[in-house]
């Protein structure tokens, strides 16, 4: 359906009638459905800048979990929107198109996990957030990257782990926590992993006072360390961090320049923290198509609509909810605002 006030496939932005009327109308059906907008820092800024939070993925499930609102309106992909209703089943969960999908969750299907269990039997199973219902459900617990780190170390230290289904992530927190009875899903993001260390390298070499802020899903995250090991970039400028933690090391760095190797949403909210600092994408065609489908037009219309619902079924959500619980109970609160 085509919105009056958006008409579709068109921004309603660069307009400042336009654009104030959208907003509007988005804050009265959201008042109308008693409905709280969560929105994740890769959304574009219209929409960050609309959501009544914006956040990581970890910041944002916490939300949902203790929201008092009836309808939950995730602008985000859909594992994220999913995991809201695994936290919240009682609640309407809307997400403003159910296509946006995250190449990462499709790299590990249920069957899949549940026949790499059957070869560790024993081992506690780690999947990040990133991941469909049904692997929640195969899953002990669940972690983001702003908790992996903590999620891992709170396992005994002679007890095997899958982790998955990033590989890029799963290297870090093997790096920082010294674990070798760690086994690691060989999945990947696709924009992530196309941010790489030879453009990061050269970013870094022309901005030598910049500090790094890196996302550990990238494929760039291993050869930053590996720049700083070798003297090619101040390890103290080296930031491996989850998108809600960039915003908080934004507002307590002393850096003037700072590259930013993520999804390239993430600027917006970096620099309304610092609008003195001068954020630079390491690669600026970084950009999540999924995320991306999650239109103002969109967003107006799931208002009007009720559309599209997002459900788990209930044995699903049952068997996933206590690794979901596991992970916002484990980590520092925070990540979003
Ligand atoms: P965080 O916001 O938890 O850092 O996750 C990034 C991401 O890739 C979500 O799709
Ligand atoms: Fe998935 Fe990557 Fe998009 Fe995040 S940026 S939603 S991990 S495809």
């Amino acid at each position: 359906m085509t919105s009056t006030l958006v008409p579709e496939g068109l921004t309603p932005f660069g307009g400042g009638e336009a654009n104030a009327a959208w907003a509007e109308e988005v804050r009265r059906l959201a008042k109308q459905r008693d409905a709280v907008l969560l929105a994740h820092n890769y959304q574009v800024p219209e929409i960050q800048d609309i959501a009544d939070h914006t956040g990581d993925s970890l910041a944002l499930s916490r939300i949902a979990a203790s929201s008092d609102a009836s309808t939950i309106v995730f602008c985000g992909v859909h594992f994220m929107a999913e995991t809201a209703k695994i936290l919240a089943p009682e609640k309407t969960v809307l997400i403003p198109d159910a296509r946006a999908g995250c190449s990462l969750a499709d790299s590990i299907t249920g069957a899949e996990l549940r026949a790499w269990k059957a070869e560790h039997p024993g081992a506690v199973v780690v999947s990040y957030v990133n991941t469909t219902a049904e692997v929640k459900a195969e899953t002990d617990i669940c972690c983001t990257s702003s908790n992996a780190v903590d999620v891992v170390a709170s396992i005994p230290a002679d007890q095997e782990v899958l982790f998955l289904p990033d590989q890029f992530l799963g290297a870090h927190v093997k790096r920082v926590t010294g674990r070798d009875n760690i086994h690691i899903w060989a999945g990947e993001c696709h924009v992530h992993a196309g941010i790489n260390g030879a453009e990061l390298a050269e970013r870094a070499a022309s901005n030598p006072d910049a500090d790094l802020f890196i996302h550990p899903e990238c494929g760039c995250a291993t050869s930053a360390l590996y720049l700083a090991g070798e003297g090619a970039v101040a390890p103290e400028r080296v930031k491996i961090l989850s998108t809600g933690d960039m915003v908080h090391e934004a507002r307590d760095t002393k850096a003037k320049t700072v590259l930013v190797a993520t999804e390239i949403g993430m600027i917006h909210q970096l620099r309304k923290a610092a609008p003195g600092i001068d954020f630079r994408a390491v690669n600026d065609r970084a950009s999540c198509r999924y995320m991306k489908m999650i239109t103002p037009a969109a967003l107006l219309r799931c208002l009007r609509d009720g559309l599209d619902e997002v459900h788990v079924d209930l044995e699903t959500a049952s068997k996933a909810r206590a690794s979901v619980q596991r992970m916002i109970e484990i980590g520092q609160p925070g990540g979003g605002e």
